[in-house]
């Protein structure tokens, strides 16, 4: 069944509820109206019945015994001494005055004829006989087509009444005379009700005009009522309605925007020309819409918390203020945070940075251009190193474009930076390397010449000891020259290499034995701590010899006076190094110097002293070898020299 139109649906709920309305008000205006009608008749029937009852007790009481006491024995003059023939002939007179009601003395068996109760009344009087102490009965009863209220007063069998209500023949003959058919003998009935005093009253008149009245009720109320629920409707359309239909048109356009979801036709389709319906039609799409929007808003939003929070580039978003308001995994891991909740728990986020000021720059730079992309920056991590980081980000908005925060993500390039520094280096040492291959080889011929010119002349000059002289100065010379080509040319390898398996403890121990006398005339103490069982390794021992050399002199050349020079050995498991670490008590590296000291030439000390070639060759010699060399240095305690050599897979014994 095709389903109403709210509109009508209301008009038709209306209709029902004005129906039901005036039909309940028209039937309780009926049922009062009556209920009061009878309680007025009740009232009325009180006086005729009290009329008849005070002439029919004046009869009985005061009448009759008189008569009795004038007239002789067996004399009866009904008009002085009967109670109904008095009654009768005394509410026949208030009848005269009074048309509206209605008097009979109703018996079973009356002498006279006319007081004969009908069939009505004989089932009413053996009622009132039947329910014990019930002397009356009222009510509406029909007659002749007419409807009446009774009121029923029962006249109960008395043994006086058996002077006339006996047998015939016992009966005054007064009475006898007069209704000579006569048959009224109550003897067997003594206490029983046998008559009733019995006063009707039309009401027909008066319910007529109570069903008027609730006729009019009916009518007028519900002319009234739908005058009003009109007027209403009017109003109702006139401001609620034209209302709805503004709003309906702005739905219809929200809905009637393109969309995968919701189709414009949907309003029209739904309800024909009910603006209700169209509206309910248009709120149910706009909900559904907007439930589907929900989801994938959320559907969405997980989907781009698993991306940030499963990124292997910490990803960060700060407030204006630069709090930290979030942090992924990534994040947490880099600056060593135990979990989100510490790392949201900073103060500021340019904690999280090495140089304040720095940062201060950075989210400026943020603010005014909106993004940086790949901006170097170091940060420090909770253990105070030093991390070198690529930071990309924005400045996230609001909807209105006011900023609220920055976004982004954070590389850390710290290994990479290393490496590069590492390259570079080893790319300089190259450069240099080749430079000074081939200048050495240029110079060692002419040096060569050099020399032996010198030689020549120290010889054949031997009586000329001033030549002599400067002939030894030139050939000191050119032994020194000699040594630093000689180290020019270990430096660009043109050595060949010959590796082997050697035992580290024993080149290191042919080293100090050479040095140590030398560093115990200036007080200088070799402390070892050799690891036992220490894995030989592959490597060309003569080269390495020269290592030990140069850092152990730079330690001894560091030392003013006395100190102590520890050499241990060791093997990084983790890394699969043996290490060789060379300290000592020395004057330490300044910070700004120690980037240097690797560079060829780079010395702090005198012409005579250093050449400035011993820890670049030595770094040649160690990557040749694959492994490295790391500083650690504190200014006026001593630096440590880490000799890292790889060992073979599984270490060497
Ligand atoms: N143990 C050390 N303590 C303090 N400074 C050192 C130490 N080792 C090296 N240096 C510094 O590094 C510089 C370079 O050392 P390098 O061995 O390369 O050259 P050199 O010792 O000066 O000269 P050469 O080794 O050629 O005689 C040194 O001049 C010195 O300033
Ligand atoms: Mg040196």
């Amino acid at each position: 069944m095709k389903k109403l139109a709210l509109k009508t649906q209301f008009r038709l709920g209306t209709g029902l509820i004005l129906l039901v309305v005036c039909i309940g008000t028209s039937l309780v205006v009926y049922s009062v109206g009556k209920q009061q009608v009878e309680a007025d008749i009740y009232k009325e029937t009180e006086i005729y019945i009290a009329a008849v009852e005070a002439t029919r007790t004046y009869v009985k009481d005061v009448l009759r015994p008189q008569m009795y006491a004038l007239v002789p024995g067996d004399h009866f003059i009904p008009e002085a001494m009967s109670t109904s023939f008095v009654g009768r002939e005394i509410m026949g007179r208030v009848h005269d005055r009074f048309k509206n009601f209605r008097y009979k003395r109703a018996a079973l068996n009356p002498i006279n004829p006319i007081n004969k109760a009908d069939t009505i009344e004989t089932t009413l009087i053996a009622r009132l006989n039947d329910e014990r102490g019930m002397r009356e009965w009222s009510g509406l009863i029909e007659r002749d087509g007419r409807s009446f209220y009774a009121r029923f007063r029962a006249i109960y069998a008395e043994p006086e009444c058996l002077r006339c209500h006996s047998e015939p023949a016992a009966a005054p003959p007064a009475i006898l005379a007069r209704y000579p058919d006569m048959d009224s003998d109550y003897s067997d009935r003594m206490g029983q009700a046998i008559a009733a005093d019995v006063v009707y009253i039309p009401v027909d008149i008066a319910f007529t005009k109570i069903k008027r009245q609730a006729w009019m009720t009916f009518v007028l109320g519900g002319g009234l009522l739908f005058s009003l629920i009109v007027l209403f409707y009017a109003l109702f359309n006139y401001t609620v309605v034209t209302e709805l239909k503004g709003l309906l048109n702005n739905f219809k356009k929200l809905v009637g925007r393109p969309s995968e979801h919701s189709a414009p036709a949907d309003i029209e389709a739904s309800g024909g020309t009910d603006e209700i319906d169209q509206l309910k039609d248009a709120f149910s799409n706009v909900a559904a819409e907007l439930q589907q929007t929900h989801e994938e808003l959320k559907a969405s939003e997980s989907k781009y918390r698993r991306l940030f929070e499963s990124s292997r580039d910490p990803n960060f978003i700060w407030d204006m203020g630069k709090r930290l308001i979030d942090i992924n995994e990534a994040g947490i891991q880099m600056f060593g945070f135990e979990d989100k909740a510490e790392a949201l728990a900073i103060e500021t986020g340019h904690q999280l940075f090495w140089d304040w000021h720095a940062a201060a720059i950075l989210f400026d730079t943020i603010k005014d251009q909106g993004f940086v992309k790949e901006y170097e920056i170091s940060l420090v991590n909770r253990w105070g190193s030093r991390l070198d980081a690529l930071v990309t980000a924005n400045l996230k908005t609001d909807e209105n474009g006011t900023p609220v925060g920055f976004e982004g993500i954070i590389r850390d390039v710290t290994d990479r930076r290393k490496l590069e520094k590492h390259l570079a280096q080893t790319e300089k040492l190259a450069a240099i390397g080749q430079l000074a291959a081939g200048v050495a080889h240029e110079i060692n011929n002419p040096l060569g010449v050099i020399k032996c010119y010198a030689n020549l002349i120290y010889k054949n000059t031997a009586d000329i000891d001033q030549v002599k002289e400067d002939a030894g100065v030139i050939k000191k010379h050119t032994q020194a020259c000699s040594q630093i080509v000689e180290g020019l040319l270990n430096f660009a390898r043109v050595q060949d290499t010959h590796k082997a398996l050697a035992d580290i403890h024993a080149g290191i121990e042919a080293v100090v034995a050479i040095l140590e006398p030398q560093f115990r005339k200036r007080d200088i103490a070799i402390v070892r701590r050799f690891a036992a069982d220490l894995p030989r390794v592959l490597v060309d021992e003569e080269k390495m010899k020269q290592v030990y050399m140069n850092i152990l002199l730079n330690a001894s050349q560091a030392m003013d006076q006395s100190g102590e020079i520890r050499i241990s050995t060791s093997v990084d498991k983790a890394d699969n190094m043996l290490v060789v670490a060379i300290t000592d008590t020395g004057a330490g590296i300044p910070p700004d110097k120690r980037e240097q000291i690797f560079d060829p030439f780079f010395t702090t000390k005198k012409t005579e002293q250093g050449t400035g070639l011993g820890l670049s060759i030595s770094y040649g010699i160690v990557k040749e070898h694959g492994g490295d060399i790391r500083v650690d240095s504190t200014p006026g305690k001593g630096s440590c020299f880490q000799l890292m050599l790889p060992l073979e897979r599984g270490g060497m014994h």
